[in-house]
């Protein structure tokens, strides 16, 4: 259902879950893409004369009032960009939530706090869960979800909140939608997958099922230590998930059973710390130092990546190839993005990382087929898993 199929909004209270976990820098919002993303169907809310109730997250406060988590800089934001006030409760779904709402107008706009300060929210208890949503829908008469990037999470606020209410999809979500299905049903050959990131055993995970649809996968980032510990390779003071050498060489000898290709990079830039200022050095992969970690992979590895990126048809990137907001270190993300802006076919990025690393080293979003607001969210779809704050509308 879009929201249009929801009837007459006027005067009604509208309960929309939007993601504006955006990147923050000492309070200070460095990427605003998910906010700007968020613009098109609150507009069509206000314009409509509901009243609307964001619902949002902000990283991962655990289930904890934290004020370094607060929604204020997105709420703040998110009024520059509508061109009215957002009212930020002063708590979730307490006193507060119930003043601000009571206060709405037709076409005014409020927003709880962050959504994760309840210990509801991420409750793997389905009661626990019920609870807070039940409070949620009493501040509400309809929800709409639009927050592409949490539709995987079976959360209080994306999820069970849904079951309470009328519902539907917002158009954020429809558009998000939309993308992917192109990239899983016959996807033009050669279907190429670019995964790089912090977010390692996430991303792992997803691997398995990739391999099944992408006929290459590419490794950058984090997680390509751990690969290259699978090879038998010593990866000096890099991230490394020891726990996972064992799946990960259990990939490499499947990719190699079907067919696909796992392309993996041949060189890597080191340093003696994590730090933006460290001296970096360009090493082949079994040459990596004790003492130093890799934070990009090299120039070589950038080249080749690029070479099967611009060879695609079909392309599909989450996560920067290595610590792309510190200048030494950003080539691979550079040359990852650069290759993708020539790609002669379908060329996605997904995932705030990697959105706000492209625009921080000067692409334009029009230069992409499609920049999505989800990471997790649109790996899974990718992976045909069913996301829970989808399959909930109807
Ligand atoms: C994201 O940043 O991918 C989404 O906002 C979801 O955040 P989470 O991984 O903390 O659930």
């Amino acid at each position: 259902k879009s929201v249009s199929d929801l009837g007459e909004l006027r005067g009604k209270r509208v309960l929309i879950r939007c993601d504006l976990n955006v990147p923050l820098d000492d309070g200070r919002i460095t990427d605003d893409g998910r906010i700007r993303a968020s613009v098109p169907t609150l507009t069509q809310l206000r314009e409509a004369g509901a009243k609307i109730i964001v619902l949002a997250h902000l990283g991962r406060p655990k289930g904890q009032v934290k004020p370094e988590f607060s929604l204020a800089p997105a709420a703040k934001r998110l009024g520059e960009l509508l061109g009215t006030e957002v009212k930020l409760a002063g708590d979730v779904v307490g006193e507060s939530a119930t003043e601000t709402v009571a206060s709405l107008n037709d076409g005014e706009v409020a927003m709880l706090e962050n959504v994760r300060f309840e210990p509801g929210e991420e409750s793997k208890d389905e009661a626990e869960r019920g609870a807070l949503a039940d409070k949620y829908a009493a501040l509400g008469d309809v929800f709409v979800s639009d927050g592409f990037g949490v539709v995987h999470r079976k959360q209080a606020s994306v999820y069970d909140l849904a079951g309470k209410l009328p519902n539907a999809a917002g158009g954020l979500v429809k558009a998000e939608v939309e993308v992917l299905r192109q990239l899983t049903e016959e996807p033009a050959e050669p279907y190429v997958v670019v995964l790089g990131g912090a977010k390692v055993s996430d991303k792992l995970a997803v691997i398995d099922n990739l391999l099944k649809t992408a006929d290459t996968l590419v490794i950058g980032g984090g997680m390509l230590f751990t690969f290259l510990a699978a090879q038998g390779y010593e990866v000096g003071k890099s991230l490394l998930e020891q726990d996972q050498v064992e799946v990960v060489k259990g990939y490499l000898e499947q990719a190699d059973k079907v067919g696909k290709k796992i392309v993996l990079p041949t060189d890597v830039i080191v340093a003696p710390e994590f730090k933006a200022d460290a001296k970096p050095t360009v090493v082949g992969v079994d040459q990596i130092p004790q003492d130093q970690l890799g934070l990009d992979i090299g120039p070589e590895s950038a080249a080749a990546f690029a070479a099967v990126i611009k060879d695609a048809k079909t392309v599909f990137w989450n996560g920067p190839m290595g610590v792309a907001e510190w200048a030494a270190f950003a080539g691979g993300t550079r040359a990852v993005a650069q290759a993708l802006t020539e790609v002669d076919g379908l060329s996605v990025v997904g995932g705030g990382d990697s959105a706000a690393a492209v625009r921080d080293l000067g692409f334009a979003d029009d230069q992409f087929g499609h920049i999505s607001t989800g990471g997790g969210a649109s790996l899974e779809y990718l992976e045909g898993k069913e996301l829970p704050g989808l399959a909930v509308l109807g």
